[in-house]
């Protein structure tokens, strides 16, 4: 019903969207992971198909249902992320990484679990791939890639960096020192930055800042 009941404002777009945090291995027992649930993501995909989007949701580890009429293709590591939103990218209109991926990952992966007082007790970790930033790099003039900032000061001038810095059309700006606001919980609030400038967006649940977003988004589609 909510499907029918929504404008198909959507239909015939093609869109990618990442969530969740990623995993990356020590050994078999354990990983580096972040606090992300993935909702944001979640919503962002939910809407969007709703709107009559083709939707590709590339997930980390969640404990979510995948939303009704979404293609959910599950990852662990930055690594596959990577490899999966570059298979989909050149079909896709729209990218939206909502995905926290991991910044390092274990320089080496133990293949059996490292036992008490075997190793010294430090890590020693290199960088994963950015892969909005590599994606930022190949765009095409008909795609429009949005990123999010995760955080906890500074919101404008990061978030401005970031846009910049990755090639972006738009990026979405959460502010994660607040608990109403971050990891987790159901509301949110993001400040849009593009080329209009900054929008502030309301203090609401994350359903529908992900519709506010998908507005933002369409506007730079018929833009194209
Ligand atoms: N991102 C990515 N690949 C990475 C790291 C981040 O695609 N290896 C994406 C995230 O999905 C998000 C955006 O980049 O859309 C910004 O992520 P964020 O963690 O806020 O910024 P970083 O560029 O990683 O910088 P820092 O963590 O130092 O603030
Ligand atoms: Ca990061």
């Amino acid at each position: 019903l909510a499907q029918s009941l929504a404008p198909q404002d959507f239909g015939g777009v093609r869109m990618v969207v990442t969530a969740g945090p990623t995993r990356e291995a020590i050994d078999p027992a354990r990983f580096l992971s972040n606090r992300s649930s993935g909702k944001m993501g979640y919503c962002l995909a939910r809407c969007g198909a709703r709107r009559g989007a083709e939707v590709v949701l590339v997930s980390g580890p969640t404990t979510l249902e995948t939303p009704p009429g979404v293609k959910k293709i599950s990852v662990q590591s930055a690594q596959e992320m990577y490899e999966a939103v570059v298979a989909q990218a050149q079909q896709s209109q729209v990218i939206i990484k909502a995905a926290a991926v991991a910044d390092y990952r274990p320089e080496k992966v133990y293949e059996h679990k490292v036992k008490k007082g075997s190793v010294e007790s430090s890590l020693r970790l290199v960088s994963t791939t950015d892969i909005l930033k590599s994606l930022g790099t190949r765009k095409s003039p008909d795609q429009v890639l949005v990123g999010f900032a995760a955080e906890s000061r500074n919101l404008h001038e990061e978030g401005k960096k970031k846009l910049i810095a990755k090639n972006l059309d738009l990026i979405a700006i959460n502010d994660i020192s607040k608990p109403q606001t971050g990891f987790e919980v159901d509301t949110n609030q993001v400040v849009l930055l593009d080329n209009q400038g900054y929008t502030q967006l309301p203090h609401t649940t994350k359903l529908h800042t992900a519709d506010l977003i998908l507005d933002r988004i369409l506007t730079l589609l018929k833009d194209r």
